[in-house]
């Protein structure tokens, strides 16, 4: 057995938690050189924390507090508290619906992830699958990006574009985004978690082929 220390994954969501499953499956079979050390969510019964129950990995609710989109100050360190002494090297958002304020990501010190159901920078923000149907646009995707102090906005590490058919519905265009979403993420984790990647201002440099 190598006694060298894996690479240590922290995830925050608050949904049904598929992109984690994605992740967390990919590590489990060696895909992804990584194991995931604590899963955190805003929603007490959130898809995400069953599905890390039933893989038996850490995983807690920490109730957000009393704002909407945002967590409180105390909240927050909370979250990082809890990050840190699960030592993470890596924090993957995965469909968290909350911002980050910059207290957090000057107090959490490794990189943060986010993936987001759009080619950004088109269509930042909420229900963006929809943003893009409502818009008209023939062709939308997912974006793998490093989280900054802004909205979906830091810099972009892989994309996979998604075409939009005729009679795509919301529902139906999400489930699409979603089945590329699912082979991107863990793409994208492998590749930092291997040390594939750098940063230079805006752009992310791939060693490999890119995702
Ligand atoms: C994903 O589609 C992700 O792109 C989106 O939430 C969903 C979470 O699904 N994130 C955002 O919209 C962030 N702005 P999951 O819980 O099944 O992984």
């Amino acid at each position: 057995m190598s006694s060298e220390r894996q690479f240590r994954l922290g995830v925050l969501g608050s949904g049904k938690g598929s992109n984690f499953v994605a992740i967390a499956d990919a590590c489990a079979s060696g895909a992804v050189p990584a194991e995931v050390a604590l899963v955190l969510s805003d929603v007490p019964d959130a898809g995400i924390l069953t599905q890390a129950r039933a893989r038996n990995l850490p995983a807690q609710f920490i109730p957000p507090g009393q704002f909407r989109t945002k967590l409180d100050d105390e909240t927050e360190r909370l979250y990082v508290r809890a990050l840190q002494e699960a030592r993470v090297d890596l924090l993957v958002l995965a469909g968290f619906m909350r911002v980050l304020k910059g207290e957090f990501l000057r107090a959490f010190e490794g990189p943060i992830v986010n993936i987001h159901p759009s080619l950004l920078p088109s269509f930042p923000g909420l229900e963006a699958w929809k943003q893009a149907l409502d818009h008209g646009v023939k062709v939308t995707g997912c974006t793998v990006h490093f989280v900054d102090a802004g909205v979906d906005s830091g810099p972009i590490i892989g994309q996979r574009p998604v075409p939009i058919l005729d009679d795509d519905t919301p529902a139906t265009l999400h489930e699409r985004i979603q089945r590329a979403e699912h082979e991107l993420y863990p793409a994208c984790v492998a590749a930092i978690a291997r040390g594939e990647i750098t940063v230079q201002g805006r752009r992310v440099l791939w060693r490999k082929p890119s995702a």
